[in-house]
């Protein structure tokens, strides 16, 4: 596509972002859609986020994402924020609604949309376990719940995280114990047990052996696009799926926001996966 003077800008904001994928999902919807705008990774310090929202206003920016370590300090930044960005304290996208520059988070949505987009299923009446409590886990729990979960039990290492969690997904969203994992319909990985390059790549967060055999495991990790965990379900029978569509559908919501189209999503899968793969 040819950069000329009517193409828009949109960005990642992030310490570090050089690693970002994002880059390459948004360029190939732009591609895909013929629509003239460019996403590019902008290093942006810690403490800096305010001057990003500044620079959206004053150079016109489409929109950007947003990433570590500005997720929650961002907020007090913008001039207001979704639901959803307020209830988990954190934003990942930031667009335009008339004059106003709103904080969203579409981690939760693009989840539940992974989810539903890889077994075609419903969440509605699910019996859910999150293992983990950090922001991808609040966010999916909180989804969970508006989707339209049964119950969701949050099982976490430190309880005071767990409790935090709970109180920002609401709904169904209870504290979980290890036995809920017998009665589970699904169940998702939200730490980083068994991600690459990491000292604990080869550990898995529970043993899906406990599971029942119409279980689904969802490991928001992407890279490996098999985790331990995703190996030893599929032995086991199991239907299982890493985390690339809850990063293809979480970027699909924010190109939306920002363009008022339909996100090509399985351009944007296919993109992520020649980026991990
Ligand atoms: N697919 C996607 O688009 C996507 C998006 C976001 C995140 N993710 C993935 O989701 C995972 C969590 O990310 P996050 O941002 O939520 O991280 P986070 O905020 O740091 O939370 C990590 C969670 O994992 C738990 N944990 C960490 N190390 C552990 C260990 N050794 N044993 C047991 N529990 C442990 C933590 O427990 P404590 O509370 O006790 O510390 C915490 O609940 C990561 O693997 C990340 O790559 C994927």
């Amino acid at each position: 596509m040819t950069i000329s003077a009517q193409t828009r800008l949109a960005a990642v904001i992030g310490w570090p972002v050089r690693h970002s994928m994002s880059p390459e999902l948004h360029n190939a919807a732009f591609a895909e859609l013929g629509f003239d705008a460019v996403y590019v990774a902008l290093p942006v310090p810690e403490g800096a986020a305010a001057q990003a929202v500044q620079a959206m206003r004053a150079f016109d920016w489409l929109g950007f994402s947003v990433t570590m370590p500005h997720k929650a300090m961002i907020i007090d930044s913008c001039d207001d924020l979704t639901d959803t960005a307020r209830a988990l304290g954190a934003v990942n996208c930031v667009f335009r609604d008339g004059d106003q520059i709103i904080g969203d988070n579409t981690d939760g949505s693009g989840f539940v949309a992974g989810v539903e987009h890889d077994f075609s299923v419903s969440i509605d009446a699910m019996n859910v376990v999150v293992v983990g409590a950090g922001g991808a886990a609040r966010a999916a729990a909180r989804a969970l719940t508006q989707a339209g979960a049964g119950d969701v039990a949050i099982i976490n290492r430190s309880a005071d995280r767990a409790a935090k969690a709970i109180a920002a997904a609401g709904g169904a969203a209870r504290i979980g114990h290890r036995s809920d994992l017998g009665s589970a319909d699904l169940v998702v990985n939200a730490t980083p047990l068994g991600m690459g390059d990491t000292a604990y790549s080869s550990s898995v967060p529970f043993d899906p052996s406990v599971l029942p055999d119409h279980a689904i495991v969802a490991d928001l990790i992407y890279h490996p696009l098999e985790t331990p965990l995703l190996a030893e379900a599929r032995v086991r029978g199991l239907r299982a799926q890493n985390g690339v569509s809850m990063l293809a559908f979480q970027a699909a919501a924010q190109f939306e926001r920002w363009t008022g189209r339909d996100a090509p999503v399985e351009t944007m899968i296919g993109a992520a996966r020649a980026v991990i793969g």
